[in-house]
């Protein structure tokens, strides 16, 4: 059996809320509350949810951007949350993160030429004729030319910028990439060119993926297998096409058909989306199943106990209460 390139075991990230001053002490915003799944190398891996179920907190915490509350994730078999500062170092080159918002990761300060060296002389021993040469090797592979080197990213279009940012991450030479929203924002011909884009260096480069996003189009487009999240916690998860064709839980249902389509008006697409509402709260969230105030097949159990995320037909894997959502 192939060994996972990343194996994420009950993972926690819980922030400090705001409180209220009745309250006295605040309240902590669970924004990822025991999230378990695995990626296989080579595979991309898609995680969709509504804006603020964890999407980015989760991106970050596996990279140790955010020290994770709890739980184990695992990179080539060994537990990157608790490493030495030295290891973690060398490993933050392998594991890359392109933010959801290019524009404000790229130094407003600096020109291309530097923006795409610092990462190589802080992490590597190249000279600096190597560091030259690897910066115009990695702009060319994302399309872009010598000319923009002496160019500062606000001279750049959002595209543009999405390029420099996959370059900048690309010199460090990763093998795992968590790609965030990464063509929100771009017309639709230019996220045709830059997804198009990510399929190519994947194969040239040998990467794997994590791409997160909630537009259920394009992760239907890019992505192997897919992790739905809700409220912080997976609720559901498998392989996309069998997801997208018999979507189980009642989360995914409601997402899935209120992906707007032509003819159809968004949350029109069938008896799910009339109870589309409003996500909870992540300073108090309802006890028992994150989703029961919204969920159209609402049992007793499900305003008691939190669901597990259980194995399903299809190499499925479900957290809900009423055997996968059929009930
Ligand atoms: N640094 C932080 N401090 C406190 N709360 C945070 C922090 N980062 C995120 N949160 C909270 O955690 C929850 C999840 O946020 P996150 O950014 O992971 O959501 P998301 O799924 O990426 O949303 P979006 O689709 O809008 O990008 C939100 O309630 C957010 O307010
Ligand atoms: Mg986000």
């Amino acid at each position: 059996m192939t060994q996972p390139i990343l194996d994420v075991h009950s993972l926690r990230k819980h922030f400090k809320g705001s409180g209220s001053f009745l309250e006295g002490k605040p309240r902590r915003v669970k924004a990822l509350d025991g999230v378990t799944f695995q990626v296989l190398p080579g595979e991309t891996f898609g995680v969709v949810g509504e804006s603020g179920c964890g999407k980015s907190t989760l991106g970050k915490t596996l990279l140790g951007i955010y020290r994770p509350t709890e739980g184990e994730v695992r990179f080539k078999g060994r537990d990157i949350t608790r490493l030495s500062k030295r290891a973690s170092i060398r490993l933050k080159r392998e594991i890359q993160y392109v933010y959801q918002d290019p524009g404000s990761s790229l130094d407003p300060m600096w020109k291309v030429r530097r923006i795409l060296a610092e990462p190589l002389v802080i992490h590597t021993d190249l000279n600096r004729r190597a560091v030259r040469e690897r910066v115009r090797e990695m702009l060319a592979a994302v399309g872009l030319g010598e000319e923009h080197l002496s160019l500062y990213p606000h001279e750049f279009s959002g595209g543009q910028q999405r390029r420099l940012g996959l370059a900048r991450i690309l010199c460090l030479n990763p093998s795992l990439v968590v790609l965030d929203e990464p063509t929100s924002g771009l017309d639709v011909s230019v996220q045709a060119t830059i997804l198009k884009l990510f399929l190519d260096l994947k194969d040239r480069f040998d990467l794997t993926y994590i791409f997160i996003s909630h537009n259920l189009s394009v992760v239907r487009m890019m992505c192997s297998r897919l992790a739905v999240m809700y409220a912080g916690r997976i609720v559901e998860m498998g392989e996309t096409s069998a997801l997208f064709e018999r979507p189980i839980h009642p989360y995914t249902r409601l997402l899935i058909s209120a992906i707007p389509m032509i003819g159809k008006k968004p949350g029109t697409g069938g008896e799910e989306a009339e109870g589309i509402g409003e996500p909870p709260n992540p300073e108090s969230f309802p006890p028992g199943c994150r989703f029961w105030p919204r969920c159209p097949h609402e049992i007793e159990a499900c305003r008691r106990e939190v669901p597990d995320l259980r194995p399903g037909p299809d190499g499925r894997w479900i957290a809900c209460h009423l055997n996968g959502g059929e009930g």
